[in-house]
């Protein structure tokens, strides 16, 4: 469909829509009772099987020292991840971002034909991009003990390639960047807000004129989710500056002008973790490309907001598809051995030369755990580790320690884990 088929209607919305501000939305019983549901995911880094020879060496050493992702099985993890999604039949599929790795056209083009198919199925989809989607890495084929440069996405190809998930939908978007708002029901608005400008990880000054005039548009009881790929709440004290959107406190404060607004959905951190503030919670849904290959479902019910993360059940879509590969069989365990050795060159990378008072291998075996916990947003039982990681944390005792220690208190202040939200 053409975005240009929509530009008249969206002029007409924000004419009709100024005039209503302030005012509150009537809506219908029968709007109330339904609940909406939606599947959201992030960061699946998709990698067109077109450019991946599984044969070379160089793609599987590369993807051997990355940070987790299993990039070279992510077109069977995407498979089993949109065919859950076509079985729950949501209302949406959302994707905050970071949908390629590393914005190849090849990649995105694969992609979309997938969420196709998810729309043939009745289901809205909704993307927004991440920094890995508009040709700011170097995205490449590999072939043999090469890596080959090919075309990357930019901003404008986004906006026209993927119109038909999210923006032939919207009732008003931003001229400059892939932000927009639906409404996909009377009573409430999804916004989405593409924080990717040219240059930098911040919401333009365009973009925010628009969010500020949609938001003082909105019937002041409408309730209204949004949308980031890099979040706007601080999930981890450690990480702050090269994650955040930069100018999260201007998006911050122009939500608070909004009563409605209850949740902002993100990805970016590649961690399954729930940060709340005074003003607004943030959901950062993991990678869907790193195991446990979480997504998120959400229901929205007059009585407010459910979300639960579960995992991919990669195995089984194997099994049902009659795929061969073992590693695909045994999804659990492979994927687990996976993380650990991201882990452990972590680990080795960070606190190889560390003296921690214990062995190192007492330490790397403490931090394993500990680092799928929080990367996977499970629960986990310190006890049996505390002791050993107060020497860590005593001994190590300069910037690194930090990290572990921001790890120990995140688990320490969840002790249920990231998995569920409820606001009701
Ligand atoms: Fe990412």
């Amino acid at each position: 469909m053409n975005l240009q088929h929509f530009l008249p209607y969206s002029l007409l919305f924000l004419l009709l829509s100024s005039c209503e501000a302030k005012q509150e939305v009537s809506i219908p019983p029968s709007l109330i009772e339904q609940s909406y549901s939606f599947v959201v995911a992030s960061d699946l880094h998709y990698l067109s099987p077109s450019l991946a020879d599984p044969n070379s060496s160089y793609f599987h050493q590369v993807i051997n020292n990355a940070d987790g992702k299993m990039t070279d099985y992510c077109d069977p993890i995407t498979d089993a991840f949109l065919a859950e999604v076509i079985k729950k039949k949501p209302d949406a599929l959302i994707l905050t971002g970071d949908l390629t790795w590393n914005g190849a056209k090849a990649s995105h083009e694969d992609l979309m034909n997938k969420l196709k198919a998810v729309e043939e199925a009745g289901i809205n989809v909704f993307v927004i991009p991440g920094n890995h989607d508009l040709g700011a890495y170097q995205p490449a084929r590999f072939s043999g003990d090469t890596a080959y440069v090919v075309e990357a996405a930019n901003a404008d190809w986004f906006r026209e390639q993927y119109q038909d998930f999210g923006l032939d939908q919207a009732q008003s978007f931003a001229d400059d960047s892939y932000s927009y708002l639906v409404r996909p029901r009377e009573d409430l608005y999804l916004l989405f807000l593409d924080a990717n400008s040219p240059g930098g990880r911040y919401v333009s000054q365009k973009t925010m004129s628009w969010l500020r005039s949609t938001l003082s548009s909105l019937p002041q009881n409408a309730r209204l989710l949004t949308f980031t790929h890099q979040n706007l709440l601080v999930h981890n004290a450690r990480f702050t500056g090269s994650t955040m959107v930069a100018n999260a406190d201007q998006v911050l404060e122009a939500l608070d002008a909004f009563p409605g607004k209850e949740v902002n959905f993100a990805g970016h951190l590649h961690i399954q973790n729930i940060a709340t503030s005074s003003s607004l919670d943030e959901i950062d849904t993991s990678s869907l490309s790193v195991y446990p290959c979480l997504y998120g479902t959400t229901s929205i019910t007059s009585e407010g907001l459910s979300y639960q993360a579960q995992e991919t059940n990669v195995a089984t879509y194997a099994k049902d598809r009659g795929l061969t590969d073992k590693n695909l069989l045994s999804f659990a365990t492979y994927g687990r051995a996976f993380f650990d050795d991201y882990s452990s060159r972590s680990f080795d990378r960070l606190w190889g030369e560390t003296d921690f008072g214990i062995d190192s291998k007492t330490a790397k075996e403490t931090f394993l755990p500990l680092h799928y916990a929080y990367f996977s947003g499970n629960p986990l039982d310190l006890a049996p580790y505390q002791d050993n990681v107060n020497q860590m944390i005593a001994h190590a005792g300069n910037e690194k320690a930090a990290y572990l220690e921001s790890i120990v208190t995140d688990l320490q202040k969840h002790p249920a884990g990231h998995l569920t939200y409820s606001a009701l």
